[in-house]
C-alpha cells in the first residue's frame, strides 16, 4: 500500500481493457493484458507508465465480466477472478476458487533489531527495525507451503522464501556471498508456487526496489519502492512454463543467438599484446581443445580509452583479428561506459559538444573515476547519445571485431557512488540517478545492440554486466566477478537457474571463477558444469594464476578437452533449445520444476539442473568428492549418459563420480541431436545430423523438434531455415517418423543417422520401412 493509503472504494469505470476505480485518495488503473496478466497501475509519480522494459503493452480487447460486489468489484477472465476492495486491497483467485495472492489485511510489522544499548540508538535516529525506506510497498499474505524463484542475478538457494532482496544495480568486489542482498543486475520479478499452481509478480519500477519474502515477517512477504510509480504485473501460470513464457511476452525473449557464441569461449584480464593472443590461439588449435571466442580485456585499449587500441601492444588490430578469423577465432572486445576525460580524444570531445554526457544539479558534465582516471558518464537514456554509441561500434566491427564486452555499467564509479541527483536528459524529460540507475546498462545494452546490428547484419553478441527486467532482448550475461573456490561454483547453479527463470534466457559465470587461484580440480569441475550453460567462457582476473583448460597437468587437459568437445558435439541440440527460448522463453539452463512441477521433491534442489528438457545434470561442486547424490524427478526414466543403465524417475540415487565423471542423464525415450566434433563452428561443413535415441524397458512416445538455420544472419526472419519433427514411439517395435515441417535453408542436412541405446531388436521402423540395424553402432542412416 501506499503510506498515505486510498481509503474507502467509491465507484469504477470500464474503458475497453482498462478499468479505472476511484478511491477516496487514489486512482487506481487496473488492465486486463490477457486472461492470464492483470496489470495493476497507480500514477503516483508520473501520469503515464514508464516501463523501460515492457515494449508490447497489447491492448486489443480482452473478454472479461466486471461486476460490484460488497465493498469493492469482481473481475472474471477466462483464468483468474480478481477481487479489488477498499483500500486497495486486492485477492486473486483462479477460476476453481484456489486462492493465489492475496493482499495482507494487518499492519507490516517486522522484526527489531537487537542492540545492547537500544535506546540510545533510538534516541541517535538509529534504524532499529527491519523496515526498508520505501515509499510504496504491496504487503501480500505468506502462506507456509508457498515457494519463490526468479528475482535475477542472487546469490544463496534457489527457493528464496525467507530471504531479502534489494534491486540496485551493484559492483561489489568482496567476495559474493550469501550474506549479499544485492548484485549487478535488477530484475524485479518473482515466480512463486503454491499447492502447484504458480504465478508471477512483476513489479516494474526501476527506482531501488525491495523484495521480502517473509524474512521481515512470517506472516506476509512484500515489494516495494524508494519512489516512482505502484506498477505491477500479476501474471498466472498455473505453470511456472507459463508463468515464464507470459512474463517474457512483456519483456521481450532472448533472441536467436549466432551459433558460434555457443562455442567454448576464452577470456582473461589481460591478454594484453598480441604475440600473447596468438600464443593462446595456437594453444587451442594444437592441443585440439575446441574454442570459438577470445576476449580482449581493459588492456587493449590505449590508456583505457573506450574504442581504442593500443598500438604498442596491439600495432595492427585488423591483420591480427583477420589472422585469428582464418583459425577460426572471433574476437571479443570489453567496452566499458566511463569515458576518460582527455581533451583530443575523440570520443570525449564529441561527447562534450553534443552534450551525450550525464551532469550534475548544477549542470556541469559529472565526473566520476573508472579504470581510464577521471571519467563522464554517457547518458544511454538519451536517445541521441544511443545513436552516438551505436555508430561508435563500428570503430570495433572495421577492425574485425565480432562481439561486444560491456562492463561496468551499474554504472560503477571508484570515487564513492553517483549522487542521487546527477541527471540523465532522458530526451528532455530529465530523470535523476536515483531513477536512472537501473536501467543504465539496459540502455547501453540497446544502443550496442543496434549498432552491431546494423554495422554487421548479424545477430548482435553482447555481453553485459548490469541489467534490468528486459535486457535479455539485446544482451547475454555474466554473472560478473566471482571467486574460484568451491563456494562459488555451488553458488553459480541456482543463480543461472534464477536468472533463466527471469527471463534471462543466455547467461554464464566466469567459468574457473574470477578472482582467486583456481585448483585442476575446481577447474575440471566448472567446465563440466559450464558445458551445459548458455554463455561458456572460461575469465580470470589480473594476478591470478593461469586457467586455460591446459593450465594444470595433462589429466585435467584431457578432461577439459572431452567436456568442451561433448559441448560442441551438443551444439544443435543447444540451439534448439536457445531456439524455443526465443519462442517461448524457456530457459536453457532451468530447475527441474521448470519441467516437473507436479513432483514437489524438485522444489527446492539446488545443486542440478535441466539442460533444455532432455538432459538433466548433477555437477560435482565438492571438493575430493567420491559419490554425488542426485534426485531424478517423477513421471520419466532416466538414462546415465555414461553407462547406458536405466533409472526410475522419483528416486535419489548415488553417482561414482570420479574427476572425469559429471552425472549426466538423458531422459527416457527422447532424442538429442548431435554434431560431429568441430575445433570451431563452421570447421567443417555438417552435412549430416546425429539423432541419438535414448530408449529405456518402457514404452514411451514423445517428439522433438529440430530447427536448423544459417546460425548467423537474421534471414531466419524471412523464412530460411528448416525445422524436422521427431517422433520416437517405443511400444512392441522402435518407430520413428521424421517429417520436414519447413525446409527452406539450403544447406541443410543431406543425411540423417540414428544412434539407438538400449535397443533390443535387430531393425526398427522409420518413416514406415523397416530398417536393419547395425550390430555395433546400431546405425541407419536415411536420406531427408
Ligand atoms: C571487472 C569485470 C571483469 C574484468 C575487469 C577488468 O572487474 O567484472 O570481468 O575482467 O573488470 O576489465
Amino acid at each position: 500500500m501506499i503510506k498515505n493509503g486510498y481509503g474507502k472504494l467509491l465507484d469504477f469505470q470500464v474503458n475497453g481493457n482498462d478499468i479505472v476505480i476511484n478511491y477516496e485518495h487514489n486512482k487506481v488503473f487496473v488492465s486486463i493484458i490477457r486472461s492470464t496478466i492483470i496489470n495493476f497501475f497507480v500514477p503516483l509519480f508520473r501520469k503515464e507508465r514508464n516501463s523501460k522494459a515492457v515494449e508490447n503493452f497489447e491492448t486489443t480487447h480482452r473478454k472479461f465480466e466486471i461486476k460490484a460486489i460488497e465493498n469493492g468489484l469482481e473481475i472474471i477472465t477466462e483464468k483468474l477472478v480478481v477481487k479489488i476492495f477498499d483500500y486497495f486491497k486486492t485477492d486473486i483467485y483462479d477460476k476453481t476458487g484456489n486462492l493465489l495472492c492475496q493482499d495482507y489485511r494487518g499492519e507490516k510489522a517486522p522484526f527489531e533489531r537487537r542492540f545492547s544499548d537500544y535506546d540510545l540508538l533510538a534516541a541517535e535516529g538509529h534504524k532499529t527495525n527491519a523496515n526498508s525506506d520505501e515509499k510504496i510497498y504491496v504487503v501480500k499474505k505468506l502462506e507456509e507451503d508457498t515457494y519463490f524463484y526468479g528475482l535475477g542475478e542472487r546469490s544463496g538457494h534457489l527457493n528464496k522464501k525467507g530471504y531479502h532482496y534489494v534491486n540496485w544495480n551493484t559492483d561489489n568486489p568482496a567476495p559474493h556471498g550469501e550474506t549479499f542482498d544485492r548484485l549487478y543486475k535488477s530484475i524485479p520479478f518473482l515466480i512463486g508456487i503454491k499447492k502447484n499452481i504458480s504465478f508471477g509478480i512483476f513489479f516494474d519500477n526501476h527506482f531501488e526496489t525491495t523484495f521480502d519474502m517473509g524474512r521481515d515477517n512470517k506472516d506476509y512477504y512484500y515489494f516495494s519502492a524508494a519512489d516512482g510509480n505502484l506498477d505491477y504485473y500479476f501474471i498466472y501460470g498455473p505453470s511456472v512454463k507459463e508463468v515464464v513464457e507470459n512474463y517474457t511476452k512483456l519483456t521481450g525473449t532472448t533472441p536467436l543467438p549466432q551459433l558460434w557464441t555457443l562455442g567454448f569461449q576464452q577470456c582473461r584480464w589481460s591478454y594484453g599484446s598480441e604475440a600473447r593472443v596468438m600464443e593462446i590461439a595456437n594453444s587451442f588449435r594444437k592441443r585440439e581443445i575446441p574454442c570459438d571466442t577470445i576476449y580482449l580485456d581493459i588492456d587493449y585499449m590505449d590508456g583505457y580509452r573506450v574504442f581504442t587500441w593500443n598500438k604498442e601492444k596491439f600495432k595492427n588490430p585488423h591483420a591480427m583479428i583477420e589472422k585469428l578469423k582464418s583459425m577460426g577465432f572471433k574476437i571479443v572486445t570489453i567496452i566499458d561506459p566511463g569515458v576518460k576525460v582527455d581533451k583530443g580524444y575523440k570520443i570525449y570531445d564529441e561527447g562534450l559538444e553534443n552534450d551525450y554526457f550525464a551532469k550534475d544539479n548544477q549542470g556541469i558534465v559529472y565526473r566520476n573515476e573508472v579504470w581510464p582516471g577521471d571519467s563522464v558518464y554517457p547518458d544511454f537514456l538519451n536517445s541521441k547519445t544511443r545513436s552516438w554509441w551505436a555508430k561508435n561500434q563500428k570503430i570495433m566491427t572495421d577492425y574485425g571485431v565480432s562481439g561486444i564486452w560491456n562492463d561496468m555499467n551499474e554504472p560503477a564509479s571508484f570515487k564513492g557512488p553517483l549522487p542521487d541527483d546527477v541527471m540523465f536528459d532522458n530526451d528532455g524529460i530529465p530523470v535523476m540517478h536515483k531513477e536512472a540507475h537501473n536501467i543504465y546498462a539496459h540502455f547501453m545494452a540497446k544502443a550496442t545492440y543496434e549498432g552491431l546490428k546494423k554495422e554487421t547484419g548479424k545477430r548482435p553478441f553482447i555481453v553485459t554486466r548490469a541489467a534490468y527486467a528486459g535486457t535479455q532482448k539485446y544482451s547475454t550475461v555474466w554473472t560478473g566477478d566471482n571467486q574460484s573456490t568451491w563456494e562459488h561454483l555451488r553458488m553459480s547453479i541456482p543463480m543461472l537457474m534464477n536468472l533463466g527463470l527471469s527471463g534471462i534466457g543466455f547467461c554464464g559465470t566466469d567459468v574457473g571463477g574470477f578472482g582467486h587461484d583456481c585448483t585442476s580440480e575446481l577447474l575440471i569441475r566448472w567446465v563440466q558444469m559450464g558445458t551445459f550453460t548458455p554463455l561458456f567462457r572460461n575469465h580470470s582476473a589480473m594476478g591470478t594464476r593461469d586457467q586455460e583448460p591446459w593450465a594444470f597437468d595433462e589429466k585435467t587437459e584431457e578432461i577439459n578437452r572431452q567436456y568442451i568437445k561433448l559441448r560442441y558435439k551438443l551444439l544443435p541440440y543447444i540451439y534448439d533449445m536457445m531456439w524455443q527460448c526465443n519462442k517461448t522463453g524457456a530457459p536453457l539452463i532451468r530447475p527441474l520444476l521448470f519441467n516437473y512441477q507436479a513432483d514437489a521433491e524438485t522444489y527446492e534442489l539446488n545443486y542440478e539442473f535441466l539442460c533444455g528438457d532432455n538432459i538433466l545434470v548433477a555437477p560435482v561442486v565438492e571438493q575430493g568428492a567420491k559419490v554425488r547424490t542426485l534426485y531424478l524427478p517423477k513421471g520419466d526414466s532416466w538414462v546415465d549418459y555414461w553407462t547406458g543403465e536405466i533409472h526410475e524417475g522419483g528416486q535419489y540415487i548415488i553417482k561414482n563420480v570420479p574427476l572425469d565423471i559429471c552425472p549426466i542423464y538423458i531422459k527416457g525415450g527422447s532424442v538429442l541431436p548431435t554434431y560431429e566434433v568441430q575445433n570451431y563452428v563452421g570447421e567443417k561443413e555438417i552435412t549430416k545430423l546425429t539423432l541419438q535415441v535414448y530408449l529405456t524397458d518402457e514404452n514411451t512416445s514423445s517428439t522433438y523438434n529440430h530447427y536448423v538455420d544459417d546460425g548467423e544472419s537474421f534471414k531466419y526472419m524471412v523464412g530460411e531455415y528448416s525445422n524436422y519433427k521427431i517422433k520416437v514411439t517405443n511400444g512392441e517395435k522402435v518407430e520413428i517418423k521424421l517429417k520436414v515441417i519447413d525446409n527452406n535453408y539450403k544447406d541443410s542436412y543431406k543425411n540423417f543417422q540414428f544412434v539407438f541405446h538400449n535397443l533390443k531388436e535387430k531393425e526398427v521402423i522409420i518413416n514406415g520401412e523397416t530398417k536393419a540395424v547395425d550390430d555395433k553402432g546400431k546405425i541407419v542412416i536415411i536420406k531427408p
